[in-house]
């Protein structure tokens, strides 16, 4: 079988995934798909309808009704632009648990696998790699230290204006490590073939750079 002609990064929070996946697919004329935005807008939607995941049948329901669409880099929540508001502390927290569960899950697998059939993506998230496209001809599991990460997603929020100190965003990093980690369901881990890169001391153009030559090498 031909390689599908997608581009996986998965890896940890913080570890520059989505920056390097943009500016990647922008570089190839490709599209951008953000899985994690996928899984805070499905939380989105569940906070809002006030659910939580005890109710299967009401889970079942809302997860049948949810529509989800990518335009660039901006998330629709059936038609509303919720970019924004999928990146409060708030669905930070409540996407956890939602994005541990197998039948959030299996949903939007199947979405993300019809979106990204016909090749031509950039894809970012956890699973990328070993679970949605494990054909992608090109895997990257994208890491940095804790440290490097929550420096960077520091200064990120600094920027927003969100009022975080430098050890409540590390935290908040390892807690997510751990939870993604050891999730019993698709749990982040680099696929076999994936090609390790740590960028704690490499700059965004430098990620981006040795990508597109990988690429290029393959063609
Ligand atoms: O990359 P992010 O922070 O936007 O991801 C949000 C959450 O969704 C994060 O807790 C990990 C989870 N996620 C996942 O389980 N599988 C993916 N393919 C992408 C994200």
């Amino acid at each position: 079988m031909e390689p599908l002609q997608i581009i996986a990064i998965d890896g940890p929070s913080g570890a520059g995934k989505s920056s390097t996946a943009k500016r990647i697919a922008e570089a190839l004329h490709w599209d951008y798909l953000d899985t994690g935005a996928m899984y805070r807008a499905t939380s989105l939607a569940l906070l809002r309808a006030g659910l939580g995941l005890e109710d299967e049948a009401a889970l079942m329901g809302a997860l049948g009704n949810l529509r989800l669409e990518q335009k660039g880099t901006a998330i629709f929540l059936n038609g509303e632009d919720v970019s924004v508001a999928i990146r409060s502390p708030e669905i930070t927290r409540f996407v956890t648990p939602v994005s541990a569960d197998g039948r959030v899950r299996k949903v939007l697998v199947e979405q993300q696998q019809h979106i990204g059939r016909r090749g031509g993506f950039v894809v970012d998230g956890r699973d990328i790699g070993t679970v949605v496209f494990p054909g992608a001809a090109l895997k990257i599991y994208l890491t940095a230290s804790v440290e490097a990460r929550a420096q960077r997603r520091f200064l990120e929020q600094q920027a927003k204006g969100i009022p975080m100190s430098l050890e409540e965003v590390a935290a908040d990093i390892q807690r997510r490590d751990t939870a993604d980690s050891t999730r019993a369901v698709a749990p982040l881990r680099q696929a076999q073939d994936a090609v390790l890169l740590d960028s704690s001391d490499m700059t965004l153009d430098e990620v981006v750079a040795q990508i597109v030559a990988m690429w290029r090498a393959l063609g």
